[in-house]
């Protein structure tokens, strides 16, 4: 039975983040997320906002202490901010955040942060308004732009951009997407793209731009110092000698960070990944719906699936995707 306040898994990872996912739906396509003719799980089988709330609620009991909300775009969900209001309200959860493209947030922002969010991270992999609609598909750059300006005056601290880097399409432009984070005070990172999903639009292993690359085209106009600082997610930092700003770098090809794994994902639909890169699960909507009101079978899933967290990723760019699921069934 449960008396349990913390989750291991076998290789003795301690699991204390997790990120939930409240819809596959998005505004936008980015061309390395999604297919053009991605198709969206049917309403009907999402989670509801209050099992959210409850499988949220019961990893917190079992000594989770961050939790991210992803996508999709997770503020395209209807009455989303019900979720960051209830999760907000538990005393143990030390940190409740979320990952977002940022054009809803001139509408959300405030909400938001009334609901205890204090961190932020917002996509954005080109400043050029061209290029931004070809990546994403259709976006429209005023509108994410909009809300890194939204986020900014609603006074969180620190808000973190993510740049997906692909070569030929954007790799150019590292050294404006960083003076943009310092001319705005924000933190970025820069992502090397994941093999998830069939994409057809790019080949994923052209499109390679590893993250040694990146630091060392900001070598030729910054000084970055290596820091051991950590937001408790896979980003490797630097600093920019005299600024505040801080530069990420998430290298699952370069710099595989599997050992240092202290989290899992739960999709839209309730189903638990034990790793973002294989399709170990456990479908916890079952377990919810079976037990409406007692939460002992759920604690006791939750304390079993972590026996099937696998060791890390197979990603290999060179060869068809494994994963079939795309980063928006994923929750990033
Ligand atoms: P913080 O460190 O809390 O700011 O978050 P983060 O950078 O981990 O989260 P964010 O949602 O901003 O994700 C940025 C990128 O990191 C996304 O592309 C994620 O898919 C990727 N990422 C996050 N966790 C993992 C992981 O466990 N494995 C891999 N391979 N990628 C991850
Ligand atoms: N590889 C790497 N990052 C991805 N993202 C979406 N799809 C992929 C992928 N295939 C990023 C988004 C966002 C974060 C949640 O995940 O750009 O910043
Ligand atoms: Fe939407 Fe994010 Fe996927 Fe882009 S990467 S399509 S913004 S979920």
């Amino acid at each position: 039975m449960t008396q349990q306040t913390s989750l291991v898994d076998r290789f003795g990872r301690r699991v204390d983040y997790i990120r939930i996912s409240v819809t596959d739906r998005c505004d936008l396509r980015c061309v390395y997320c999604m297919s053009e003719d991605v198709r969206f799980v049917p309403r009907s089988q999402l989670l509801t906002l209050e099992e959210i709330v409850r499988i949220g609620a019961a990893f917190v009991a079992l000594g989770v202490r961050k939790i991210r909300i992803t996508g999709g775009e997770p503020l395209t969900r209807k009455n989303v901010i019900q979720v960051f209001e209830q999760l907000g309200r538990i005393d143990q959860l030390r940190e409740l955040t979320l990952t977002t493209n940022g054009t809803q947030l001139p509408h959300y922002a405030g909400a938001l942060r009334s609901a205890g969010v204090k961190r932020i991270n917002i996509s954005i992999d080109s400043l050029q308004p061209t290029r931004f609609r070809a990546i994403t598909r259709n976006g429209d750059i005023t509108k994410t732009l909009a809300g890194i300006d939204a986020a900014i005056a609603a006074g969180f601290e620190p808000i973190k951009l993510n740049a997906v880097i692909l070569k030929n399409r954007n790799h150019d432009e590292v050294l404006d997407l960083v003076g943009f984070a310092l001319a705005n005070g924000l933190d970025i990172s820069f992502i090397e793209e994941m093999p998830l999903g069939i994409i057809g639009e790019h080949d994923r292993a052209d499109a390679y731009y590893s993250s040694d690359r990146i630091l060392s085209d900001l070598r030729e106009r910054y000084e970055m110092i290596p820091t051991t600082e950590t937001t408790g997610g896979p980003s490797r930092y630097y600093r920019i000698a005299g600024q505040q700003t801080r530069v990420g770098f998430i290298s699952p090809h370069s710099h595989n960070f599997c050992d240092q794994c202290n989290r899992v994902r739960l999709t839209a639909e309730g189903r638990l990944l034990l790793c973002l890169g294989q399709e170990h699960s456990v479908d916890l909507r079952r377990v919810v719906r079976a037990n409406p009101t007692d939460d002992h079978a759920l604690h006791d899933a939750i304390i079993a699936a972590m026996q099937i967290k696998p060791k890390g990723h197979d990603f290999d760019l060179e060869a068809q995707p494994v994963i079939f699921r795309h980063m928006n069934t994923t929750g990033g």
